[in-house]
């Protein structure tokens, strides 16, 4: 509680201070401070103190993106029981978005017309200090949950089906806990932690999805206790080369259910994740610093848990910033028990090698130093030969890797924000040298060469091209300001 004591001082100060926090001005003159939003971490307890708030209330048939727009940082939104139709876009900080379920009824943010996903997004927020509960998202041809350098989020008890894109998105952040949400359908990642540090996943059921939980170029992370089943893989640390941030480590993979991860892979033609083959339990492609302790492991027809280099997904674009290896990779003990039962081809070959015709409980890959594994004999491994026996005991001494102060809100410079959008949005789709759902940006520089004003112009209200390639969604909640700052990165972008 002491902390949280100081923190409304400190906040106080801030706020009396009249510092900009993200577009919104407070000084002695503007507008009274809020009662802020506090979070309290370290020992994995973020939480929002909602007592005291203004209460913004929006019942069914209202807009909740117009609450949005009328609150003030420090506001508490609650939605009602209903179906909302729209795109809410959160630009301030300090929001609480809750739902209110009644009776069983959860407020539903409903992306589809005539039952087809048709709408892009349901959440988007560039916000720090953010709460998301108690939504039922479903059916978005993009991300149900989306951050862009957000701090200090919670995200948590959402039950999302269907999204085309992400499930639960947070990209650049810093301290956040997404924890007890309910993701099923999701064509990419359902939870996909981009480019963040200090994450905690807990507690939450992921299942028939392609990736079901990804830390990707990410630090210091926990996914614990989380039930990931029936998705073509369960759990993902790794580096995508060719971002902004080069790295990935300090990830903790623990006490999780990870059961089953065999659906056939429905990502999207050209996405990176439309390469992973079903049936396997727990990926490490890249990253260090990775611990994988006391998780059941089981059922994964290809392999309970690859750790392999980057030559693994071969048509990757290459960076020569990222190193690719996994390096001090420990493995602990897990249960790991029936799975490899229809290995790949490759997979396959390899035990081969071994008289097995079985995929194994682990494999290892390529490049990589200095890693572990405890009670080797346990399982049927193949390739972990340069693998030491691991000193450490256990990960007890983590209990969480939440931050035990708030960090501040990301302060973006103007050049940065196309940075932002074009790695938080459009990299999703575009790479520089290489197809993936939408043409390359080597490609639409050839074509826009001095021509920022076209980009932005098109991505508003894109219209359909190539036949083979789908359509470009519209970015038009992007402001036009951003428009034309992506457009700007986007045409100096080299690699
Ligand atoms: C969901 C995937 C997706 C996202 C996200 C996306 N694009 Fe696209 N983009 C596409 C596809 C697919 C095409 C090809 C469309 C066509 O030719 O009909 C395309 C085409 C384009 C073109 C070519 C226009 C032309 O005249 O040929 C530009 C420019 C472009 N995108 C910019 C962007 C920018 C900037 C962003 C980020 C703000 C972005 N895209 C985000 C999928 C996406």
């Amino acid at each position: 509680m002491k902390k949280a004591i100081v923190w409304i001082l400190v906040s106080a100060v801030v706020f009396a201070a009249g510092v900009y926090l993200g577009k919104v001005k407070f000084s002695a003159s503007g507008p009274a401070a809020p009662p802020p939003t506090f979070f309290e971490g370290g020992d994995g307890a973020l939480s929002v103190d909602l007592a005291g708030k203004t209460i913004i209330e929006v019942k069914d048939g209202q807009s909740i993106q117009e609450a949005v727009g009328k609150a003030n940082p420090g506001d508490l939104i609650r939605v009602y029981p209903g179906t909302y139709r729209e795109t809410v876009y959160i630009d301030k900080d300090n929001i609480s978005l809750q739902g209110v379920i009644q009776k069983g009824k959860w407020p539903t943010l409903d992306g589809s017309v005539d039952g087809k996903a048709s709408l892009n997004d349901a959440i988007l927020y560039s916000g720090s200090n953010i709460l998301i509960e108690n939504f039922k998202i479903v059916l978005y041809k993009g991300n149900a949950i989306m951050g862009q350098a957000g701090n200090n989020f919670l995200i948590r008890n959402n039950w999302i089906v269907d999204a085309g894109i992400y499930g639960i998105f947070p990209e650049f952040g810093k301290n956040g806990l997404i924890e007890h949400n309910v993701l099923s359908g999701i064509s990419d990642a359902a939870i996909y932690v981009g480019m963040c540090d200090n994450i905690d996943v807990r507690h939450n059921e992921v299942f028939e999805s392609v990736a079901g939980i990804e830390i990707e170029n990410s630090r210091h992370c926990l996914v614990e206790s989380n039930y990931t089943h029936d998705n073509t893989g369960g759990i993902l640390a790794f580096i995508t080369p060719g971002l902004p941030i080069k790295t990935c480590f300090d990830v903790i993979i623990r006490d999780n259910f990870v059961v089953n991860n065999n659906h056939p892979n429905f990502g999207k033609p050209g996405a990176i994740i439309s390469m992973l083959p079903p049936g396997t339990g727990i990926i490490v492609m890249a990253a260090d610093d990775v611990i994988i302790e006391n998780n059941i492991i089981t059922g994964n027809d290809n392999t309970g848990i690859v750790i392999t280099d980057l030559s693994f997904g071969s048509q990757l674009s290459k960076d020569p910033e990222s190193e690719p290896n996994p390096d001090r990779v420990v493995v602990l003990d897990n249960v790991m028990f029936n799975n490899g039962n229809n290995p790949v081809a490759d997979v396959k070959t390899a035990m081969a090698t071994q008289m097995d015709n079985k995929g194994p409980d682990i494999l290892a890959y390529g490049g990589g130093v200095g890693s572990c594994i405890r009670n080797r004999d346990m399982y049927r491994t193949f390739g972990l030969e340069n693998y030491a026996s691991c000193e450490l005991e256990s990960t007890d001494n983590v209990k969480s890797y939440l931050l035990s102060t708030p960090v501040a809100p990301r302060v973006i410079e103007k050049d940065e924000k196309g940075k932002m959008a074009y790695y938080g949005v459009c990299s999703g789709c575009h790479a520089y040298d290489v197809r993936m759902i939408g043409p390359p940006t080597q490609v639409i520089q050839a074509l826009y060469k001095d021509n920022p004003q076209g980009i932005a112009d098109y991505i508003a209200n894109p219209v359909h091209k190539r036949d083979d390639y789908p359509e470009m969604p519209p970015q038009n909640y992007l402001s036009e300001e951003t428009r034309l700052a992506v457009a700007e990165f986007m045409l100096t972008l080299k690699n």
